[in-house]
């Protein structure tokens, strides 16, 4: 690479560069520094990175970016590098990639640094305090919510944006049934019965802005509205940055799907599309590339999840008009040209797919507004609806409007419970299905009737049985509680009243069953958090962020960290400058931990006091400050951004055979090889029944989830039969669809996307080819392979200098980047930028140890996955008995009725709880007891030897020699 690109390159790792932001700023980072350095260096450690740490010391860290356009990039430099990593950190500066990632101990026991020395421990904080840097600098410039775009730019009433709290536009309209009860025309503040738990659209979590996450709001977005929908060559960047190369259909989806996302197969007559040989033939064979130490259960769970947090289709349905998925043209010599039968024949893919559009909210031109001699659109050119709530409320589970609730059985024993039915397999019980008089897409027939049941597969059915039954055990373990101690306070209390104790025998069956709706919320909130992401990202870093956003550093096994981080709350929550505390709170939190911040409020100080053992706790269910007081928007109502939906596309995760074992016949054998596609919907019930919760558990427990990479998407879901669509083929390819959907909701291509989040741009093709690799290494040839094909479906065009393409990122003369991305005016290059966003963060070569995801993937997460929590006041200041009962309470944090219960030994250096899942899994399906003692983390594949220290290895833990997936 060549040129001013290269250049831009350094200009972040040369030291502070930018200005300085605030005094605070300045003072904290230092004192985090010495905390992450440890004190001084031992003798035997290397003399350069011993050196240059004390060099690191003296210097101070670099400042929090004050513009866009002088982030991080998560690229450190030189001596900051060798500090906490020597070598390998060093030469790890040359990839586009974040340092972090070579840092000492962020990977498995090859990357821990020499025994007796603070090597380690300098690498495990750096790579915190770089995420951390991410974080602080993704609140302060991605977050573009558009009905208020406009005061976050502006402020208000002398507030600036970013401090603003309360907003207008997230007011109840008039026509809302809840207008009037939440104050109509005047100032609306919820109370009462619309505060006592989750609301069913979600409204009212926050009391002064009672639309905000409720069902119907718009998606936000994670980047400047004007670089959104560059297809549309409404911006003047995005037209010099794609000319006209790009468009719904162009480069064709289905031609990427073919080319660079088909699994290929070894044996595809015995693949047959996922279809297998027919009658679950264990002879089946379907390759994929598999994920090192993440299971199936893994892949559905995030399914799961994504079902509660958002979805684009109205009860499993788009708009009405429907539109072409592509199988029409290629990229021949940098022109398009249509594909003749040949072609189309060669690729596999269909020219008669066809699908309904996506729906949108707006598509009118936005409004435009001067602000600091800058012209700014006040929204993205089109938007689209949520149509859940966005909060964590389990409403996949529990609903998200009237009619999602009409599918959610109670039982009329008892109210409070959900109703569930024995099977021949299951005499527990497990979800009825739908009944023809249930609200439904026909597509749904014969599936268990729960309030979410689009794309319903084998794994749903298995977590919401199994999430079912875990409401149910809370209740019963509430009643015989109630039982015992009839008289006794159960911490509820009832915000209309709030001076009544409720005792246990007072609670009614609707308020335990909205009590148990938050703790099973609460519950999945923890296990995505600690659990599901600590195995998705597999790495000690990445293990301390997810437990600091669940539970705080303070307790944890990094007190230096932890207690530099207090101190610094301490400044900061005393300070008068919102601004400042608002930024600065996420660096804070990490001390305490996101949850239950603000649950107690003392005499004499804010949120952070916190930290002071031994002070009153005057928290006031009558206060509404109290009540929404720990919550923190940023200056921007919570909602997810368009591009969160994006990075959460990740079907290469599904197989497409699941291998059946039958628990307690030989868990090592694989019995049956069940093609996905024939668990699709209502036969996913049916399977899930025949097999019984115990034996999935087991089958999807034991199997690999498919790696996230090129080259990988199901067969079967490039092949799915849609009868619904009544088109020519009533077939689409998923893979294909993945694309369209991003391109018609106006996501930035990949480059771009990147250099918006923070990242570093790429320059070629090239850059997805690790350049540490040795020429000739097979993994080498695998990625320049990939190079070539992705250059042969994007194309490559002669550049023009003069076209400047983007405002996030400069060179590092100050220059601004151009078409030419560093290479000679005039000359070829790659058609880097129209990369689509799924296809790039699945080209990503380099990643940090563990990551079955991308590290862009991860920045999106980094931002959106702690405001889910941040805003959310039953995770903060409401995380309290008075909603959640005392012990609701308990059952979240201690795992269970039964107190906290520990791993034997020190998985991966910790003391560690028994983890989330396992509690509940071993009370919803007792009869896993056996295969779940050695499991560890329940998203880990279960036969796995979890080895030392992060070890990504596929071979047996002792008992599980035989078991046939470890054959070679
Ligand atoms: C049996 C397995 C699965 C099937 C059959 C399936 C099918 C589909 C289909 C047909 C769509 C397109 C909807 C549309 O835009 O018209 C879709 C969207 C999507 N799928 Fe899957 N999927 C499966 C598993 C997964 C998994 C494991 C994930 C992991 C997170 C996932 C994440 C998504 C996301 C994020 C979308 C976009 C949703 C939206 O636009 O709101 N899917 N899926």
């Amino acid at each position: 690479m060549r040129g001013p690109a290269r250049t831009a390159r350094r200009r972040s790792l040369t030291g502070p560069g930018p200005p300085p932001p605030d005094r605070g700023l300045r003072l904290a980072v230092p004192i985090v520094l010495l905390a992450a350095l440890g004190v001084g260096c031992s003798a035997g450690e290397d003399a350069r990175s011993a050196a240059d740490c004390v060099r690191l010391a003296r210097a101070g860290f670099r400042p929090v970016a004050t513009a866009r356009d002088e982030r991080f990039l998560g690229k450190v430099a030189e001596i900051t590098a060798s500090c906490r990593g020597g070598e390998r950190a060093l030469r790890h500066r040359e990839t586009p990639w974040v340092d972090w990632s070579s840092y000492w101990g962020t990977g498995d026991v090859r990357s821990r640094g020499r025994a007796g020395t603070t090597q380690d421990r300098r690498g495990i904080d750096g790579a915190l305090l770089d995420l951390e840097y991410q974080r602080v600098e993704l609140i302060a410039f991605n977050l573009f919510d558009s009905p208020t775009y406009e005061t976050y730019v502006r402020g208000r009433e002398g507030l600036p944006g970013p401090s603003v709290r309360v907003w207008p536009e997230m007011r109840l309209p008039p026509n809302h049934p809840l207008y009037a009860e939440v104050g109509g025309r005047g100032e609306q503040l919820c109370r009462g019965a619309l505060i006592r738990h989750r609301t069913i659209t979600g409204v009212c979590n926050d009391l002064r802005n009672p639309a905000m996450g409720a069902t119907g709001q718009l998606f936000g977005r994670i980047v400047p509205f004007e670089a959104t929908f560059p297809s549309l060559g409404e911006d003047e960047r995005a037209r010099s940055r794609h000319g006209s190369r790009i468009g719904l259909l162009v480069p064709d989806p289905q031609v990427i799907s073919r080319k660079l996302l088909t699994r290929q197969q070894t044996h595809p007559e015995k693949c047959r599309s996922g279809l297998g040989l027919g009658g679950d033939s264990v002879e089946s064979e379907c390759d994929y590339q598999k994920a090192s130490s993440l299971n199936v259960l893994g892949a559905f769970w995030i399914q799961f999840m994504t079902h509660d947090w958002f979805s684009h289709l109205e009860e499993g349905k788009n708009a009405a008009r429907m539109t072409d998925t592509g199988c029409l043209s290629h990229r021949v010599d940098g022109v398009e040209t249509p594909l003749g039968p040949g072609e189309v024949a060669e690729l596999g893919c269909r020219p008669g797919d066809r699908v309904d559009r996506a729906i949108l909210a707006q598509d009118a031109p936005p409004a435009t507004s001067e602000h600091d001699g800058q012209s700014r659109v006040a929204r993205a050119h089109k938007t689209t609806r949520n149509t859940v709530s966005a909060w964590w409320d389990a409403s996949q589970i529990y609903g998200h409007d009237e009619t999602s609730r009409l599918r959610v059985k109670r039982d009329p024993a008892d109210r409070a419970r959900l109703l569930l039915v024995p099977t021949a397999r299951d005499p527990r019980g497990v979800l009825p299905v739908l009944e023809p008089d249930d609200p439904m897409n026909p597509a749904w027939a014969g599936q268990e009737a729960t309030a979410f049941p689009d794309n319903w597969s084998i794994g749903l059915s298995f977590f919401h049985n199994v999430f079912a039954r875990e409401h149910n055990a809370f209740v019963d373990a509430f009643r015989e509680q109630a039982a015992r101690t009839p008289e006794a306070d159960c911490g509820l209390r009832d915000p209309a009243r709030p001076g009544r104790v409720i005792r246990y025998a007072d609670a009614t069956p609707d308020e335990l069953f909205e009590a148990a709706r938050l703790v099973i919320a609460a519950e999945i909130a923890k296990i995505h958090t600690i659990e599901w992401t600590t195995q998705l990202l597999y790495d000690e870093p990445l293990h301390l962020a997810m437990n600091a956003n669940w539970r705080g550093l303070l307790g944890g096994s990094h007190p230096e960290l932890g207690e530099a981080l207090g101190r610094i709350v301490t400044t900061f929550g005393s300070s008068s400058d919102v601004k400042k505390a608002h930024r600065w709170y996420s660096v804070f939190a990490s001390g305490p931990g996101i949850v239950g911040l603000g649950s107690y409020v003392y005499e004499d100080d804010s949120v952070f006091a916190a930290f002071t053992p031994g002070k009153r706790d005057v928290w006031d269910l009558a206060n509404p400050d109290h009540v929404n007081g720990g919550t923190n928007h940023f200056g921007s109502p919570f909602s997810f951004p368009e591009e969160f939906v994006t990075v959460y596309r990740l079907h290469p995760l599904v197989p497409d055979l699941l291998e059946y074992r039958e628990l307690g016949q030989g868990p090592d054998v694989v019995r049956k090889k069940v093609p996905v596609v024939e668990t699709f919907r209502g036969r996913a019930t049916a399977h899930a029944r025949s097999g019984g919760l115990a034996s999935w558990a087991l089958s999807l427990g034991r199997q690999r989830a498919g790696a996230l990479v090129l080259g990988n998407e199901p067969r079967f879901l490039q092949d799915l039969p849609l009868p619904r669509l009544r088109t020519e083929t009533n077939r689409i390819d998923v893979a294909a669809l993945d694309i369209l959907r991003d391109r018609e909701r106006g996501v930035p291509r990949y480059n771009e996307l990147r250099r918006q989040l923070g990242l570093r741009q790429l320059t070629s093709f090239d850059d997805f080819v690790d350049p540490r690799l040795p020429p000739g290494a097979p993994e080498r040839a695998v990625q320049e392979e990939r190079a070539r094909r992705l250059r042969e479906v994007y194309g490559r065009h002669r550049c023009d200098a003069s076209l400047v393409i983007t405002d996030a990122q400069r060179n590092e003369d100050g220059s601004a980047i151009d078409d030419c991305l560093g290479h000679p005016h005039g000359s070829l290059v790659d058609n880097v930028e129209d990369v689509d966003a799924v296809v790039g963060w699945l080209a990503e070569p380099v990643r940090p140890h563990g990551f079955a995801i991308s590290e862009t993937q991860l920045q999106v997460f980094i931002l959106t996955a702690s405001r889910r929590l941040f805003s959310d006041r039953f995770f903060t200041s409401s995380f309290r008995p008075e909603f959640y009962t005392t012990l609701g309470l308990r059952w979240v944090e201690e795992g269970g009725p039964d107190g906290k219960v520990m791993e034997p030994g020190t998985p991966n250096g910790h003391p560690q709880e028994v983890s989330p899942l396992k509690r509940v899994l071993l009370r919803t399906v007792p009869e896993l007891a056996a295969e779940l003692r050695p499991v560890v983390n329940v998203f880990d594949p279960w036969a796995r030897d979890r080895g030392e220290y992060y070890a990504l290895d596929w071979k047996p833990r002792p008992g599980a020699e035989g078991d046939e997936s470890f054959r070679p």
